[in-house]
């Protein structure tokens, strides 16, 4: 996948997005034809046991963004610019996203509206692919007081149509709409030139994205808009069980469980702890 080829997307056959945090769960969601597999700050809730994505740094996202980038071959790999490293300008968002990009993204993603234009607009005169995300943006958590849709009356609507469009002028190249409205969805997909990816935003988007451990049933407490496919947590306990009980059991490993030695070097090895314990 190719930044073009997800432009190429609008209207068509629809995106599909899953997040990821390193090299094998790349490699799954790659195998599995993904088209974009986004390096969220979610790792930080997700994967780090922060409360939220706000202290997730520019050190972890890369740590991950270059484990994701030696799983994953075919998909479009998108960075997730973290709090505060774009919202000091376009000189720091460029140095940051820059970053990204030599690690081996395909693009980088950022959340705002109207606020981050200039810094949208400098980033892709400069070369850097700019995928928006408007709607309900994680780092504002406590600014917005927890996880609240938005978008619920006109004028909150308005604004998230309006900062799509001005995305797109500014030469973003998809925008992700997260919980809101789907009649507003419907709408930013409509009158949007750029694919938009929802989370949480109903059927209408180009395409759709989720973090990956909800999609296979890893989340304990999924937010609403999430659905698994699997039962991942059951998967993984059964299996952690399974070698618990076969270690207990002395079922594992069994008597051929590791490296053979020829039995010419056994006999030297026994004469030689014979020699040792001879002389202590
Ligand atoms: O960080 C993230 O995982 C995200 C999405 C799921 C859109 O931003």
């Amino acid at each position: 996948m190719t930044v073009p080829a997800v432009r190429a997307r609008k209207g068509g056959r629809k995106l599909v997005s899953v997040t990821a945090y390193d090299a094998p769960t790349a490699e799954l969601l790659d195998g599995a034809g993904v088209d974009i597999v986004l390096v969220g700050d979610s790792v930080g809730n997700v994967v780090l046991g922060y409360a939220s994505t706000v202290p997730v740094t520019m050190d972890e996202m890369v740590h991950h963004v270059k484990a994701v980038r030696r799983g994953t071959r075919r998909a479009l790999l998108v960075a997730d610019m973290p709090f505060l490293s774009y919202q000091p300008g376009p000189e720091e968002a460029i140095r940051n996203a820059g970053r990204f990009m030599k690690e081996g993204a395909d693009a980088v993603k950022l959340e705002g509206g109207t606020e981050v234009l200039g810094t949208v607009a400098a980033m892709t005169a400069n070369g850097i692919p700019v995928m928006g995300h408007v709607g309900l943006m994680p780092q504002r958590v406590s600014q917005y007081g927890g996880y609240r849709s938005q978008g619920r009356d006109a004028s909150a609507a308005a604004r998230i149509w309006r900062a799509a469009k001005a995305l797109e002028r500014a030469g973003a190249f998809a925008v992700v709409l997260e919980s809101v409205p789907a009649e507003l969805a419907k709408r930013v997909t409509r009158d949007c030139g750029i694919p938009t990816i929802g989370i949480g935003a109903g059927p209408f988007c180009d395409g759709q994205i989720l973090v990956f451990h909800d999609v296979v049933g890893l989340t304990a407490a999924p937010p609403p808009f999430a659905r698994a496919w699997g039962n991942g947590s059951r998967e993984f306990r059964r299996a952690i069980r399974g070698f618990r009980g076969d270690v207990q059991a002395r079922r594992w490993p069994g008597a051929r469980g590791g490296a053979s030695m020829p039995a010419s070097e056994l006999a030297e090895l026994d004469r030689m702890i014979e020699g040792d314990a001879d002389k202590a």
